[in-house]
């Protein structure tokens, strides 16, 4: 960096011009500023390559957000989309092992990182890629923990993609928020939730902070809805089981034999009420289904290990809700800034 003139004014003799040396204090000042303004542009080139952006929020933890917003990506890549998904969850990055990327090296060129590619093609950036040790809990500070954030948005090569999903660690804190404050448009939030009553109270607090943001709610997806059980007896015949709230559930096996009856663990109905009195859409439900936590814990998400299971036709209903939202001429895009 060249050397600025100063003038200094001294009373009674001639203005003299000085050459003062910059301080390495002003040179870094100098240097920040112009990677800030370099990332605000790869912003909103990004911005402008990445068609939609959706957050996927809850109000609690262990809801399922990691395991919907997975789903949601592999069902839109099923679809042929490009599809991306970023993981914000800084203290509790799961993403990758739900897709089977765990220890994953990230390529590094020229300054830009390069997601990981999983199953159906999707791009994955998480921080777990970051963390030497995942054993190790990742403490940091506010200021540090945006920094991160707002690198993870402008330094990653996503390329063009129809669809980035963007994954949180649970509640209203500082990520969404950074996030809603560095990406120029986001269309919208999905809210995810399980069927009690505390979980959609903790909803409800989301759907009121995207409000409050101004980003639009695309809907409520209600996640372990029902368990189904499948079972074999002689062909049509009566069935009955205890159920949860201590009746008994009744139904008839068909022609083959094979019965099933669909068990409401927690409630039935909790995502949909909440969405109509908060005034948003309801997106749909998935299934309590044991195979979603194998696939959580082994890296091999449903969608992938069962193309045609229920999961996937869950999730694939719930897609087709969202493109819907998304590809309605008066998409409701926002501009933040
Ligand atoms: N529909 C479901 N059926 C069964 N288990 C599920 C379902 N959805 C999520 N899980 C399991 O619940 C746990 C928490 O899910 P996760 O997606 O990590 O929640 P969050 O991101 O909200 O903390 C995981 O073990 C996951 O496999
Ligand atoms: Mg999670």
């Amino acid at each position: 960096m060249s050397d600025i003139p100063i003038r200094h004014h001294q009373s009674g003799s001639e203005p003299k011009t000085q050459k003062s040396e910059v301080s390495s204090e002003q040179k870094a000042q100098m240097e920040q500023a112009y990677q800030q303004m370099q990332r605000k542009l790869r912003i909103n080139k990004m911005d402008e390559d990445i068609k939609h952006k959706i957050m996927v929020l809850s109000g609690k933890g262990g809801v399922g957000k990691s395991t919907v917003a997975t789903g949601l990506a592999l069902s839109l890549a099923r679809k042929g989309m490009k599809v991306g998904i970023m993981d914000i969850d800084i203290t509790g990055p799961n993403v990758p092992k739900m897709l089977g990327l765990e220890g994953t090296d990230l390529h590094v060129e020229n300054g830009r990182i390069y997601p990981a590619i999983g199953a159906h093609g999707i791009k994955v950036i998480s921080m777990a890629f970051l963390i030497e040790d995942p054993d190790k809990p990742v403490i940091w500070r506010g200021p540090i923990k945006l920094g991160a954030i707002n690198q993870f948005i402008g330094d990653v090569e996503w390329g063009e993609l129809d669809a980035l999903i963007i994954d949180f660690p649970p509640g209203t804190s500082d990520e969404p928020l950074t996030v809603s404050q560095s990406l120029p448009t986001i269309d919208g939030v999905v809210i995810v939730t399980t069927p009690q009553e505390v979980a959609l109270l903790d909803s409800r607090k989301s759907i009121n902070f995207a409000k409050t943001i101004s980003i639009p709610v695309i809907g409520v997806v209600e996640n372990m809805s029902g368990y189904k059980i499948n079972g074999h007896t002689e062909p049509n015949t009566k069935v009955g089981i205890n159920g949860p709230s201590g009746g008994i559930i009744e139904t008839t096996s068909d022609d083959e034999g094979n019965w099933s009856i669909t068990l409401d663990i927690f409630k039935s109905g909790g995502g949909v009420n909440a969405a109509e009195n908060l005034s948003v859409p309801f997106l749909g439900s998935l299934p309590f289904d044991p195979g979603i936590v194998r696939g959580g814990d082994d890296g091999v998400h449903r969608i992938v290990a069962e193309p045609d299971g229920d999961a996937a036709k869950a999730f694939d209903k719930i897609v087709e809700k969202v493109i819907l939202t998304l590809e309605q001429p008066n998409s409701p895009t926002v501009r933040i800034s």
